[in-house]
């Protein structure tokens, strides 16, 4: 049985302790946040302590995962206080607010020996792994272009420091780095990023980008971070990949999220249905999917699905858009260690 704390328990705490209440052999013993009340109704659930600060989880020598719920301004800090307390960390995305500080994070959590690993629950979304495979099976061919949107309403309107892009690094380190780290993992690695949006300029609830990534291996990715949205505008995600042999389309709003155009398979001409799982199965659910991976991975001593390096190599990209917006000038990116 692995004993989780769980550091903070606002909006994706929530979500996480959803997905923990159908994970066998894991069981939340803790639960922190500032704001004691919220820590409390999440540990009801779950029969958990309710505490009142992180460094209490920390402090405590029956837990041997941290799950750090917390903004992402206090990662850098948080993961390695659970380090080297020598507790294993899932940490929720992006990892860090800057390269340096996810090197010392990956540094701090090898010396310590304990696991790590940073939240890019993408990659556990059935549609999304859908793409990756159809991508791999060769039937839209090589592919040359991918066209992405991710928005909704700007999350600053309901939890402050998302408005302070020092805090949470703007909608591009903060949300479209899940489209980000998508692509990196079905495309490898990025040689250059020039991007134009209004992070910096502070309008407040509106920040609109537009990133355009040029792959090592020539695929160029037209991306765009919207939270634009009126309150409680809904959100939508969006991507079109092309290949030399088809084209692939997801839209959140459509019903049948994921096509599929072959010219090798005409029958499919018109959309094809590719998402397997169960929406009603509860182990099908991403965040349940990413979190079983990580404590797979803590109770048999094995690398963790997402290796911390690739949410380095992640944030990288994501940080070199903001340079590009704030230089407005084409970036290239460099190599992390
Ligand atoms: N994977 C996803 O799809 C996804 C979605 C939403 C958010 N996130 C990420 O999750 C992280 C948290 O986002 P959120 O929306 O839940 O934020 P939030 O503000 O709703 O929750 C954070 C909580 O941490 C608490 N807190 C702050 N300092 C603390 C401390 N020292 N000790 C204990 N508690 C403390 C706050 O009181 C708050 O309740 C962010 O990094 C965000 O980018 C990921």
């Amino acid at each position: 049985m692995l004993r989780v704390g769980l550091i903070g328990a606002g909006g994706i705490a929530g979500v996480h302790a959803l997905s923990y209440e159908n994970i066998k052999n894991v069981k939340i013993v803790a639960v922190a946040d500032i704001i004691p009340e919220k820590a409390e109704y999440l540990a009801k659930k779950f029969g958990a302590d309710v505490l009142d600060h992180g460094d209490k989880i920390i402090a405590r020598d029956d837990i041997d995962v941290v799950d750090v719920c917390l903004p992402t301004y206090l990662h850098y800090e948080y993961v390695l206080k659970a380090a080297r307390a020598g507790k294993h960390v899932l940490c929720e995305k992006p990892m860090a607010s800057t390269v340096e500080q996810g090197i010392e994070m990956i540094k701090e959590t090898e010396k310590a020996g304990v696991k790590f690993m940073t939240g890019h629950v993408l990659r556990f979304f059935p549609e999304y792994v859908s793409i990756k495979k159809t991508i791999e099976s060769g039937s839209i061919g090589t592919p040359k272009v991918v066209r992405g949107y991710r928005g909704g309403a700007h999350p600053g309107r309901i939890t402050k420091w998302y408005g302070d892009v020092e805090k949470s690094g703007g909608a591009i380190q903060d949300m479209l780095i899940h489209d980000i780290d998508f692509l990196r993992w079905c495309f490898g690695p990025v040689k250059e990023v020039y991007a134009k949006g209004n992070v910096y300029k502070r309008v407040q609830y509106l920040e609109y980008d537009m990133l355009t990534l040029e792959f090592e291996s020539g695929l160029i990715a037209h991306l765009t971070a919207d939270w634009s949205k009126p309150e409680g505008g809904s959100f939508a995600t969006r991507l079109e990949i092309a290949g030399d042999e088809g084209v692939l389309s997801h839209d959140s709003d459509d019903e049948i999220s994921l096509n599929a155009i072959c010219q090798a398979d005409k029958t499919s001409v018109g959309g094809g249905v590719a998402v397997p799982e169960s929406p009603l199965d509860p182990l099908s659910v991403p965040f349940t999917r990413e979190i079983m991976g990580f404590m797979n991975a803590v109770s048999n001593n094995e690398e963790t699905p997402i290796k911390p390096i690739e949410a380095l190599r992640t944030l990288n990209i994501a940080l070199a858009a903001l340079e590009s917006i704030k230089e407005n000038k084409p970036v290239l990116v460099k190599e992390v260690f």
